[in-house]
């Protein structure tokens, strides 16, 4: 065993790392099949030898995982990609899952082919080469070279084979996926296809396991004044057990070493770090985690691995009386639900775009989401590393035998490093287990299970009203106010924590303030005056007042979790809406609105509620919006959000009274409706420190165009989020403005799927490889989001052209 180098002569390496890590999202072709007929289904599986049958077959397979198979007339797709998003809608097909003609009523649209070519060149004989899935919507089959690799059945987990030795060195090669969504994982729009990130990694045959480095400890002093952090590192196979070892460095933010450590690989490294600057969601601090791998040696040229994750040191502990603690301090923790899917892209959220919808989530002081209900995905968790966001992880699939753990553990063993990463849930409303003791006894053994694996966190589950499962996790976890005997369990069950893992919103769609069936729009809960009959004759989420009224729901859950400080706080039901689950609606209704923000992420007048509890810069709000034509003299029920003292209304500059705002509600005035200016003013300790302005507003004349960034990397992944506002001739936004458009995008940027936030939604969301020329849009209550995506290669300029509205030319760059 060579000798451990002084700490002032080692340098953790850097630049020339021996191990490729490449995205391998570009350049597929895509293809539906059929799930309805297994011979059309290009014929695979029906040779006399099958891919079961033998490991290659005997070259009468004529199926696309075979290299001579002409796939010219398949589409070409950059992942992620779901093809759902292109599918027709129709009223018989899924309600979960939006209405769109997928699922096992549509064999001819739920089977899918992918297919890659790639090089490798001869100078990658000898390394290994695995190629990784982070996630395939779903009963994925893979195929290298006409090799079955391997398969797998949820649409959440990720793969990861190792192809080394299929792999023609110096050639072509080729990866296959058949992937079947004929089945429903869950109850919300999952869309279909690989609608994750793909990888590509080349290593030495020395080097560390797919997702080898795993934090299992934060060892704090008492003043925070020192860390300890523990991992552990698993190295791949085929790595030989002696004269390996491991370094083991924690590099600061910028790069400097703050720690290093030397041991051999069965050990597990400690660095000590003094003054550590902490991760928390108002200072979202990382630092690099850098593990080397070195054989003979700890020399550059015995270097066999090296590995970077990013880690941030926070200590974290759920507390029966207190709540969430991090890092010795209670932290309220202000969350919502989280689907992943976003208008325009489904299921398929580039990277970019996920960094988008947690910046849209801060803005109104969430600093928690839950991923429901199934394992985030890496580019979400990411984004919450980086902007400083709670994150309750989710298992799909609830069980105690091999399927089961081996799914949690996929979670668990990619997700573990994510400072983000606070809680680990089992799962949610499993109706059947719930009141049972049999479901108990498998939250228990779930619970034991998780913590074999990542002692450093706590487990809950999402429970709809039963009485049992629950306890067999550390941190109950309520689904509703309502539902659930929060106050009772606390007495009976002292020492338990528990959060709300999910709440009611209320909310509707934006900017109507109406409920209508066909249309699909729905008057938010939180307006009273609503009788649960009006929406489709459901009461589902309406709790009414003894006079008849709507509770205003979210006001109902906040201050019942502000009131009892020892839960760790709620997560409304949603963050963003979603396809499917327009409850209580049907079709023609296709989308949900529980969002506090639309499927866009355009926040409703409940986004300005959270933001008056959650926030403190002063604010008011005023809703609902002052174009009310037709109300000429009638009464409207303006409210008002604010976290100030008292809120001032005038009416065209007529006061119409200051009333103290009550903590955490809403104040509300019956105004006589006279177009014009409406204006709130906010005061805190008798002094104005806010102001907002309804108006009566002329008709839509031009757009004001806010882009998330306007020059792309031309990687074919970039995307940039335009977000369109309508405005009248004096520059006033128009919020009931639903305007046709039409948008024009250069060959050098693609127009990835554009969305309104329309519950109702039906149109193309996207154009086909083969549409050119001027696609069509539509604005909705005023707005409208367009997502344009770089192209590989690309460069220079391009100017995207919006018709219908003035609007000058947007240009984008690279
Ligand atoms: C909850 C469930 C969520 C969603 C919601 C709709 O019971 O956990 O996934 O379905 O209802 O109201």
């Amino acid at each position: 065993m060579a000798l451990v180098p002084s700490l002032s002569a080692y340098q953790a390496a850097a630049a020339d790392s021996p191990r490729e890590k490449t995205l391998f999202n570009n350049g597929w072709t895509f293809a539906l099949s059929t799930a309805q007929d297994i011979a059309a289904d290009y014929g695979h599986g029906t040779e006399y030898f099958t891919y079961f049958t033998k490991a290659r077959a005997n070259g009468d397979s004529k199926a696309p995982d075979q290299m001579s198979f002409d796939d010219s007339s398949w589409q070409k797709v950059n992942l992620p990609h779901d093809w759902v998003v292109d599918l027709p809608y129709a009223g018989e097909a899924s309600h979960s899952h939006g209405y769109k003609c997928v699922g096992y009523k549509y064999p001819e649209n739920s089977l899918g082919w992918y297919r890659k070519v790639f090089d490798i060149p001869e100078s990658d004989r000898g390394k290994r080469i695995c190629v990784e899935f982070e996630g395939i919507f779903r009963d994925a089959e893979v195929f290298c070279n006409g090799i079955y690799m391997g398969h797998e059945r949820s649409g959440y987990a990720p793969q990861v084979y190792d192809i080394t030795e299929y792999l023609e060195y110096g050639g072509k090669n080729l990866i296959t996926v058949r992937v079947d969504a004929s089945m429903e994982e869950g109850w919300f729009y999952e869309g279909a296809g690989i609608y994750r990130n793909v990888w590509l990694h080349k290593t030495d045959p020395v080097s560390v396991a797919p997702f080898g480095v795993a934090v299992k400890e934060y060892r704090f002093s008492d003043d925070y004044s020192r860390c300890v952090l523990v991992s552990g590192v698993t190295l791949s196979a085929l790595s030989p057990t002696n004269d390996v070892m491991i370094a083991q460095t924690l590099l600061d933010a910028e790069g400097k070493s703050v720690a290093t450590v030397f041991c051999k690989p069965e050990d597990s490294p400690e660095l000590e770090v003094a003054n550590p600057i902490l991760w928390s969601d108002s200072a979202p601090y990382l630092y690099t985690l850098r593990t080397c791998v070195y054989q003979g040696g700890y020399t550059i040229d015995c270097l066999r691995d090296e590995v970077d994750v990013k880690v941030g040191l926070r200590d974290l502990r759920f507390d029966p009386d207190r709540g969430f603690i991090i890092n010795g301090r209670r932290v309220e923790m202000k969350g919502c639900d989280l689907h992943q899917d976003h208008a325009g892209v489904g299921s398929a959220i580039p990277d970019a775009l996920w960094r988008y919808r947690v910046e849209q989530l801060k803005k109104y002081g969430f600093n928690t989401i839950r991923s429901s209900h199934n394992p985030a995905t890496p580019a979400m968790l990411q984004a919450c590393d980086e902007l400083g966001m709670y994150v309750i992880d989710e298992n799909r699939c609830v069980g105690i035998n091999e399927e089961h753990f081996t799914l949690m553990e996929k979670m668990i063993r990619r997700d573990v490093n994510h400072p983000s990463v606070v809680l680990w849930s089992i799962g949610n409303e499993e109706w059947q287990l719930e009141w049972s003791a049999v479901g108990e006894a498998i939250a228990r053994r779930m619970t034991a299970f998780v913590h074999s694996i990542d002692p450093s966190r706590q487990v809950t589950y999402g429970n709809c009203s039963g009485r049992d499962m629950v306890k067999g996790v550390d941190v109950f976890g309520y689904n509703y106010v309502v539902q659930n005997p929060i106050l009772e369990y606390h007495k009976s069950y002292p020492d338990h924590c528990a959060l709300g893992t999910e709440e009611t919103s209320g909310c509707g769609t934006r900017g109507k303030y109406v409920t209508d069936n066909e249309k699909g729009w729905m008057l938010s809960h939180n307006r009273a005056g609503v009788a649960p009959d009006e929406i489709n004759g459901s009461d589902e989420g309406c709790q009414t007042t003894p006079d008849g009224k709507i509770l205003n729901v979210i006001e109902r859950g906040w201050k019942f979790y502000a009131a009892n400080t020892w839960l760790a706080g709620p997560c409304y039901w949603t963050g963003f809406d979603y396809r499917g689950e327009p409850n209580p609606m049907v079709w023609p209704a296709t989308g949900s609105q529980f969002g506090i923000l639309d499927y866009c992420g355009f926040p409703k007048d409940e986004a300005f509620y959270l933001k008056s509890c959650w926030t403190d810069e002063p604010m008011v709000y005023l809703c609902p919006s002052w174009n009310r034509t037709g109300s000429e003299g009638k009464y409207i029920d303006v409210w008002a959000y604010s976290n100030c003292d008292e809120v001032q209304l005038l009416l065209n500059g007529v006061p119409l009274g200051k009333k103290a705002m009550p903590k955490y509600g809403h104040l509300s005035w019956n105004v006589k409706y006279k177009a014009g200016k409406l204006e709130a003013r906010g005061f805190i300790k008798g002094r104005k420190v806010a102001s907002y302005v309804l108006q009566t507003t002329g008709a839509a004349k031009s757009l004001k165009v806010e882009a998330s960034k306007t020059v792309l990397l031309p990687d074919g992944q970039d995307v940039t989020v335009l977000d369109l506002t309508v405005l009248d001739e004096k520059g006033r936004e128009v919020p009931d403005a639903d305007v046709p458009l039409s948008v024009s995008v250069p060959d050098n940027f693609q127009l990835l799927g554009w969305g309104n936030g329309d519950p109702g939604f039906k149109l193309v969301e996207r154009p086909l490889p083969t549409d050119k020329g001027a696609f069509a849009v539509k604005t909705f209550s005023g707005k409208v989001q367009i997502i344009i995506r770089s192209v590989e290669g690309a460069d220079g300029e391009g100017k995207i052209l919006v018709a219908g509205l003035d609007c000058a030319p947007i240009s984008l760059s690279y």
